[in-house]
């Protein structure tokens, strides 16, 4: 699809020379273009620069022309962590949250994952696709142009497949970029409660090998945490994992610090997610490795739990990707503007680095640096233009609100 955006007020995040992502003060540098042009040609980035420079319009067809007069034009966001295929909301158990319960609690007396597994077993495979496809159109209007999605909620060979398929049937019918990722690990099953070793056993002697005949999986993850994985059982599922070419990125430190970052950097894990709770060692440990430190914000926010040391971890020198972990149980929100409004106000970051964190360092966490996450020529045409607002701060600032007009992915307008 060819497009051309002109009179843009100002066109975010700008590359001459693209990078892979971006570390630590790097994190600072957003270039911008103001009273800009964007040409998108046959769903690629052409060209872009200041409005004087502009083809010319009139050599357009008209319906391929925007007119973005006092709009700002973004790289559409990446969200390198979700668990978007699911079969039902939790807000009951939200309500026990609120009269005192933990998730700890809720978990302990088989409600969270469990209970989403319970209910993903009893729908089928095409009612499961329809409600994961009405939530990623909404995640698209909100300016995602690129999402991973996990399993998880499966915990049978059967489930995890079907969730898998799913999942891979959004891909080929989505404008939206998607990587899948292999939760099979993400509890253990209440039957498998006093034999665990079967359902790890189960997973890699099962579940893999159908994944790979089927080529359903990019990733494979592992919740390792108290209660569900220790560090030498996530070593195991991802060394197996590895063996059929699955990279490791894995959910660590979410309510404890049990070693999975360690386990994560030897694996050369593309990233480590969650980071709630972080040791000076646990930061430590990932300077100089191609492991991206991955926050969540929005689910600090609705558990009521820390945020990660997002200051930290930047200030030690690395980078930092946001993602939105939309999942039924501990964030019910793919909404990744309200993600970016989250790590500056919740976690200091400016908006100059939280706008990196949710672009080019989450296409990063996903293996897109070269083909999204910033503007740049060749990359994909998939910006989303805005209202009419003041300055890209007002983005993050804005909190709550939709200030997105319209998404183009591949150079076609979609919402
Ligand atoms: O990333 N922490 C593990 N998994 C999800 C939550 C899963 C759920 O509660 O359904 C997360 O927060
Ligand atoms: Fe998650």
């Amino acid at each position: 699809m060819n497009l051309l955006i002109t009179n843009i007020k100002e066109l975010v995040q700008v590359e001459i020379n693209p990078v892979s992502r971006r570390n630590g003060t790097e994190m600072n540098q957003l270039n911008t273009v103001q009273n800009a042009y964007l040409e998108i040609r046959d769903g690629a980035i052409a060209s872009f620069g200041k409005m004087k420079d502009a083809p010319n319009a009139t050599s357009w067809s008209g319906s391929d022309v925007i007119d973005a007069t006092g709009k700002m034009v973004f790289p559409s966001w990446c969200d390198s962590h979700s668990h978007l295929v699911f079969a039902a909301s939790r807000e009951g158990e939200f309500v026990d949250r609120i009269k005192g319960l933990t998730y700890e609690d809720i978990a302990l007396r088989g409600g969270g994952i469990l209970n989403s597994a319970r209910k993903l077993e009893q729908m089928d495979e095409e009612s499961l696709y329809e409600s994961a496809q009405s939530r990623l159109k909404e995640v698209m209007a909100l300016g995602t142009g690129a999402i991973e999605i996990k399993s998880g909620y499966g915990l049978s060979v059967s489930a995890e497949l079907k969730m898998l398929r799913v999942i891979k049937k959004l891909k080929d019918n989505s404008p939206v970029t998607i990587k899948a990722t292999f939760l099979g690990a993400h509890a253990i099953p209440e039957e498998f409660k006093n034999n665990r070793k079967e359902y790890i056993d189960l997973i890699i002697n099962e579940m893999l090998p159908a994944i790979q005949k089927e080529n359903l999986a990019d990733y494979i993850d592992v919740f390792c945490e108290k209660n569900y994985y220790t560090p030498d059982e996530t070593n195991l599922i991802l060394s197996e994992g590895k063996k059929i070419g699955l990279i490791p990125k894995i959910h660590v430190n979410q309510f404890n610090a049990i070693g999975g970052v360690q386990v994560g950097v030897e694996h050369n894990a593309l990233s480590v997610d969650h980071l709630e709770v972080m040791r000076p060692e646990d930061i430590a440990i990932l300077k100089g490795t191609d492991t991206m430190p991955t926050a969540l914000p929005s689910c600090s926010f609705f558990l009521g739990i820390p945020y990660a040391p997002a200051k930290e971890i930047i200030e030690a020198g690395l980078p930092l990707a946001l993602a939105s972990d939309y999942n039924p149980g501990s964030t019910p929100s793919g909404n990744m503007n309200f993600v970016v409004s989250l790590g500056c106000i919740k976690m200091g970051l400016s908006p100059e680095q939280a706008i990196n964190a949710a672009t080019i360092n989450t296409a990063y966490a996903m293996e897109l640096s070269e083909e999204m996450g910033s503007i740049a020529i060749g990359k994909k045409g998939n910006v989303f233009i805005t209202k009419n607002i003041p300055s890209y701060s007002f983005l993050p600032y804005s909190f709550g609100q939709n200030v997105i007009e319209t998404t183009i992915l591949n150079g076609k307008v979609v919402t």
